[in-house]
C-alpha cells in the first residue's frame, strides 16, 4: 500500500475515533459519514473565487435572521439588510460591515430584489411574512435560505413551491436538524427496519408561553407596525405581539407545534418517509389567558399515517431551556421512534436506543441511505453552486410545515379530520370546515398582488 495513503487512512481513522468519542455516535456511522463527506468534497463544485462569492441580502434582521446571515457570510458577502424596524436593520448593517463596506439598509424587501448584486436571500422574518418574501425572491431569481416553518398556511405552501420551481431557484428550509448526524442516524436506522416495524412516533415540543392580558403602548420610532402586521388583521401595537413573541399568536404563527414542531415533525416525516398523514385530531390541554397570547401553551395531537404508523405530538413543560431537561414523566424536547423490536430516542443533545446494538451494528451496504449534510448553510451554498436541490428542499419544507398546520386546524376546530396527502385536502366528515382553513384572507395590500 502506498505510504501516503497509509498515513491518510491512519489519520482518517483517528479522526473518526475522536469524533465518535465527542459526539457519542457509533464509530461505523462516523466512518461512513466522513468518508461520504470526503467523497462529496471531491465531486463538489469548485469553490468560487473571491471575485464570484455570491452577494447576500438579509431580510428580517432579528435573532435568527442575523444568526443565519452570520453563517452565510462564510460563503458570500452581505451587501444589503432589510427590516421594517429601522433599529434592527441598522444594527444588522453595523454587525455585517466588512472590509470598510457597510451593507445597504432597506425597509421594503421588494427594493432589495431589484439589486443585480444580490444573488442569495437569507430570510428570517416572522412566519406570516415568509411566503410573500420567498415568492418575491423566487420571481427575482434569487436563491433562498428561508426560515422554518415554511409558511403560515398549507395553501401558501402550494404558492411558494410553484414560485420556486417555476423560477428554477435553489431553496433551503431552515430545518437544520436534517444536517445533524444524530437525527440522520435515527431516521436512517428507522427507515431500514432496525427497530422492526415502526409503530409509533412520539414528538415532544416545549410548551408555549401562557401570559397576558397585555396593554397597547405607542409604536416605537422607526418601526413600521402596519408593514410588520402585513397580511394579518390590523390591531393596536403590543410589544408582546411582535419581536420574538409573534410565535405565540395564531395571527402570525401556530404556537409550539409550528415553532419547535417544525423541526421535530420534519424529522418524524423524514423517518416515516411519506408526504403527509391521513388523519389528525388534537386537543388543547392548557388554553390561553383571555387578552393574552392566543396559541394554547399545552396540547396533544394524534396523527395516523397510511403505513399504519401513529404519531403523537405533545408539549412537555418548558424548563426554561426549551424543554431540554428531563421532566418527571421522562419526557423531553425530542423524538422517540417505537417499533416492534425496540425504540430510538433522539434530540439535539443525544441519541439512545432500547438496545445498544440498534445503534452500534453497521447497516448493510444495500441499506436505504438518506442524503448526507454536515452543515445546513454549507449544504445550501453547495446547492447554489451545483444547482442541485439542498437537503431541506422546498417540497420538504412545505410538507413538514403542513403537519404543524394540520394540527393547528384540528386544535382550532376541536375535532378529528381525514386528510388526503396527495390532493392536499380534507375529506369525509367535517371536510368543508377543515378546507376553509387551508388558506387565510390576506389583508390588503399585503396579499399576493404585493409581490406581483
Ligand atoms: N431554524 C431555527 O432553529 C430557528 C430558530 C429561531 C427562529 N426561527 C425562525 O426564524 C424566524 C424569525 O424568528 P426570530 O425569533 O428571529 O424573530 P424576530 O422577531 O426576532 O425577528 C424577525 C425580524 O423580522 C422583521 N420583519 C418583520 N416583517 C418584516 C418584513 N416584512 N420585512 C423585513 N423584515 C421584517 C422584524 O422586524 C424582526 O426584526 C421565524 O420564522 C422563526 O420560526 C428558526
Amino acid at each position: 500500500m502506498n505510504k501516503r495513503f497509509q498515513i491518510t487512512r491512519r489519520s482518517f481513522l483517528a479522526r473518526c475515533t475522536a469524533t465518535a468519542a465527542v459526539t457519542g455516535l457509533p464509530l461505523w456511522f462516523i466512518q461512513e459519514q466522513l468518508a461520504g463527506a470526503a467523497e462529496a468534497h471531491l465531486v463538489a463544485p469548485p469553490a468560487p473565487s473571491p471575485n464570484d462569492r455570491p452577494g447576500i441580502a438579509l431580510i428580517g434582521c432579528g435573532g435568527q435572521g442575523c444568526g443565519d446571515a452570520l453563517n452565510a457570510s462564510n460563503h458570500g458577502d452581505i451587501v444589503a439588510v432589510c427590516d421594517v424596524d429601522q433599529k434592527h436593520a441598522e444594527s444588522a448593517a453595523k454587525r455585517f460591515a466588512n472590509d470598510g463596506k457597510t451593507p445597504a439598509v432597506y425597509n421594503d424587501f421588494r427594493k432589495v430584489m431589484q439589486r443585480d448584486d444580490v444573488h442569495v436571500i437569507v430570510q428570517g422574518t416572522p412566519d406570516h411574512w415568509h411566503t410573500l418574501v420567498n415568492i418575491a425572491a423566487a420571481k427575482a431569481k434569487k436563491d433562498i435560505y428561508g426560515e422554518k416553518p415554511l409558511t403560515l398556511t398549507i395553501d401558501e405552501g402550494k404558492h411558494v413551491v410553484k414560485a420556486v420551481r417555476d423560477n428554477g431557484v435553489v431553496f433551503q428550509t431552515g430545518t437544520q436538524q436534517r444536517s445533524d448526524q444524530k437525527f440522520h442516524l435515527a431516521c436512517e436506522l428507522v427507515r431500514n427496519g432496525r427497530i422492526g416495524k415502526l409503530k409509533q412516533v412520539n414528538v415532544f415540543v416545549p410548551a408555549g408561553l401562557r401570559e397576558g392580558p397585555f396593554k397597547p403602548v405607542p409604536v416605537p420610532d422607526g418601526f413600521n407596525w402596519d408593514f410588520w402586521l402585513g397580511q394579518a388583521p390590523q390591531v393596536d401595537y403590543l410589544k408582546e405581539r411582535c419581536h420574538t413573541m409573534f410565535r405565540w399568536w395564531f395571527d402570525y404563527s401556530g404556537g409550539p407545534v409550528t415553532d419547535w414542531g417544525a423541526h421535530h415533525n420534519d424529522i418524524a416525516r423524514w423517518a416515516i418517509g411519506l408526504d403527509g398523514p391521513v388523519a389528525v385530531e388534537a386537543k388543547v390541554v392548557t388554553g390561553p389567558i383571555v387578552g393574552g397570547y392566543t396559541t394554547p401553551s399545552e396540547f396533544e395531537a394524534t396523527l395516523s399515517w397510511a403505513n399504519g404508523v401513529k404519531q403523537v405530538v405533545k408539549t412537555t413543560p418548558d424548563d426554561g431551556w426549551g424543554g431540554w431537561v428531563i421532566n418527571e414523566n421522562g419526557q423531553r424536547n425530542g423524538v422517540k421512534f417505537e417499533g416492534t423490536d425496540g425504540w430510538i430516542w433522539v434530540n439535539r443533545d443525544d441519541i439512545a436506543a432500547s438496545d445498544k446494538e440498534i445503534l452500534h451494528t453497521r447497516l448493510p451496504d444495500n441499506a436505504i441511505r438518506l442524503e448526507v449534510s454536515h452543515n445546513h448553510m454549507g449544504n445550501f451554498f453547495n446547492a447554489v453552486h451545483s444547482r442541485k436541490d439542498p437537503i431541506s428542499n422546498i417540497e420538504a419544507g412545505h410538507r413538514s410545515a403542513s403537519v404543524g398546520h394540520l394540527i393547528v386546524i384540528a386544535l382550532r376546530s376541536g375535532r378529528k379530520f381525514q386528510w388526503d396527502p396527495e390532493r392536499e385536502i380534507f375529506t369525509g366528515d367535517g371536510a368543508s370546515l377543515g378546507n376553509q382553513q387551508l388558506a387565510r384572507e390576506m389583508r390588503k395590500p399585503y396579499d399576493y398582488s404585493f409581490v406581483d
